[in-house]
């Protein structure tokens, strides 16, 4: 599997999975049978944004409910650009995910055991041979069909996912390695167009390693670290929408970033969710003076879909000049409060709320990444062999606003899709024989961090300015200005340096902020999550937005 020259470690797999998330390790569990996995993870392998999920995960499970309204509901909320059949073929799979994970082990909420007599009965649905699994309400859902583990799902399916790659022997996992780009034949001068591996870089021994793999799976998330708030964990930086795009692949709707109207408010919480669960179970959006607002924008009140919360929260805000607004759960008794959310009664405990008595100061940040790297049903990108899943690929399945909780369903149901076609292909893919190692002959070693981090900072201040939840020309063309300048000055430090995993961050999330705001100045008119003064119409056609880059695989 491993060998070395002086300074390079080369490796060689069937399938090279880059991150360790919902998407990552499904697909490592489900290749495993047939593979030899290798699962890189960029810091420790909790740290992509499923440790946090709290709501759940969006299925159809319920006897009242249907894989036809869960089907419309996610085009509603999806504002005319979600892909019909691409939202047919997730919301199907629904129930097979389902049952898979809880094979696995992942301990969902159960409904109390006094009425699951009654309740199997009434929901031949649910898997078979468990007590049924307790069914959650969020914005933009018709039905109750939100399953959980309380409210820290993203814990319960990362711990066990995890728990089942670490023992099985046909997956390795590498923490701290952060993948720089990809390899192609192209990159090594060879006819054709395939993804063959990619560069890692390891920040404990500073080498840049060669992974070699027939299959190439890029599952690193969402780049919500654009913006300056974010319920985020500090790794959302986009890479693999870079990597993907410098490698010649095509990216669409980017434009579309979605903004969670409730993110606590307090100088002391860095990036703390109050999950969407809580105005499913009741809880009510307040202003500061106790009078309640949604209704105003939205006849299903604080569950309408999560674009038209979070701009009323935003319209209010700025309207009445205040910091924040208030969630309010404390009409329902502390038992089912400390029973159901018992993370976040703990949590906000610790800055002081106790929120079986106190309103809960909550604002907007920027939570999803609804565009990506192009890919069809199966997961595959423009260039063969390479892969794109979860919150890092576009499928159209959200549209221009993903529904709560149906982004981890899709990081599942696309996981076992593209197993399946990887499945087909690993026979007859070939590898070539030579790779070279990571050159680093015209580098050095920076004694001027500060740049990185000072440009960091900046990109997603203005980010957060100028392309946040309201847009206008004028301000998109000022970030864009501002890009370039960035783009320029991480591109010469990028070739002159050695590399560190703050400027291989920066040098991704500097690509994507230009993607996101070059896609927003494409788009004329406000649909879903893209909102601007200067278009707030709709347009009469709902069109994608899809860029190509220069070097696309599909030209040659
Ligand atoms: P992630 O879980 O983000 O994992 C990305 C992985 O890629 C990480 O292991 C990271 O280390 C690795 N990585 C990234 N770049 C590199 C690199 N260059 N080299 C090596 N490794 C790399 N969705 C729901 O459906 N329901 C919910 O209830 C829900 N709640 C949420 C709550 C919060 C606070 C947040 C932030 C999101 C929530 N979401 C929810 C969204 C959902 O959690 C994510 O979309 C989903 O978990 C993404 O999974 P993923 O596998 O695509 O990526
Ligand atoms: C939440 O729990 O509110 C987040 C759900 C999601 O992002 O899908």
């Amino acid at each position: 599997m491993m060998s070395t020259n002086d300074s390079t470690f080369f490796y060689d797999y069937d399938i090279l999975i880059i991150g360790s998330g919902a998407a990552g390790l499904t697909l490592a569990l489900k290749t495993a049978a047939f593979a030899k996995v290798a699962v890189v993870s960029k810091g420790h392998l909790s740290q992509g944004a499923t440790y946090y999920a709290q709501g759940g995960i969006a299925a159809v499970l319920d006897n009242e409910d249907s894989i036809d309204a869960h089907v419309a509901d996610t085009l509603d909320a999806g504002s005319g650009l979600c892909h019909l059949d691409i939202v047919k073929h997730v919301v199907a799979n629904s129930g097979e995910c389902v049952r898979w994970l809880v094979e696995q082990g992942v301990p969902f909420t159960t409904i109390a055991p006094e009425d699951a007599k009654e309740y199997r009965e009434k929901e031949p649905l649910q898997p078979d041979n468990l007590a049924p699994l307790h069914l959650t309400q969020e914005g933009g859902h018709s039905h109750r069909r939100i399953i959980h583990a309380t409210d820290a799902t993203g814990r319960a399916v990362f711990e066990t996912l995890a728990y089942q790659a670490g023992m099985n022997s046909n997956i390795d996992l590498f923490e701290n390695r952060v993948a720089i780009d990809l390899i192609t034949r192209s990159k090594l001068g060879l006819a054709g167009h395939q993804c063959i591996g990619a560069y890692i870089f390891s920040p404990e021994t500073g080498s840049v390693d060669v992974f070699k793999a027939k299959f190439v799976i890029l599952a690193t998330g969402g780049a919500s670290k654009a913006y300056l708030f974010t319920t985020n964990p500090d790794g959302a930086t986009g890479d693999g929408i870079a990597m993907a795009w410098r490698a010649g692949c095509r990216v669409a709707n980017m434009e579309f970033n979605q903004f969670h109207p409730t993110c606590l408010y307090h100088p002391q919480a860095k990036s703390f969710l109050i999950t969407e669960a809580l105005r499913g179970e009741g809880a009510v959006l307040e202003l500061p003076d106790g009078s309640r607002f949604m209704n105003k924008f939205d006849s299903r009140g604080e569950l309408a879909p999560r674009d038209i919360v979070a701009r009323a929260i935003d319209y209010e805000m700025k309207r009445l000049g205040c910091d924040c607004v208030y969630l309010n759960i404390t009409h329902k008794s502390p038992g089912f409060i400390k029973e159901h959310f018992p993370t976040i009664y703990s949590r906000c405990l610790q800055y002081g709320i106790d929120i079986t008595r106190d309103r809960i100061p909550v604002v907007p940040a920027a939570h999803y990444t609804c565009g990506g790297v192009m890919v069809d049903k199966h997961g595959r990108t423009d260039l063969p062999n390479l892969y794109a899943i979860g919150e890092t690929s576009f499928t159209g399945l959200h549209g221009a606003n993903r529904m709560a909780s149906n982004s981890l369903l899709e990081c599942f149901v696309l996981a076992f899709s593209a197993s399946d076609d990887i499945k087909a292909k690993i026979q007859s893919t070939e590898l070539p024989d030579a790779f070279p190692p990571w050159d680093e002959s015209l580098v050095t070693r920076s004694s001027e961090e500060i740049i990185v981090s000072h440009n960091w900072d900046e990109l997603r201040r203005f980010m957060w300015a100028y392309v946040g939840i309201v847009r206008r020309d004028e301000r998109l063309q000022r970030a864009k200005r501002r890009i370039q300048l960035l783009e320029q000055e991480t591109t010469e430090y990028y070739k002159h340096y050695i590399v560190s995993k703050d400027l291989l961050e920066l040098r991704n999330l500097v690509l994507v902020a230009s993607l996101i705001v070059e896609s927003a100045i494409l788009r004329k008119e406000s649909r879903g999550l893209h909102y601007t003064l200067d278009y707030p119409g709709l347009a009469d056609a709902a069109k994608d937005t899809i860029l190509e880059p220069e070097n696309s695989v599909l030209d040659s």
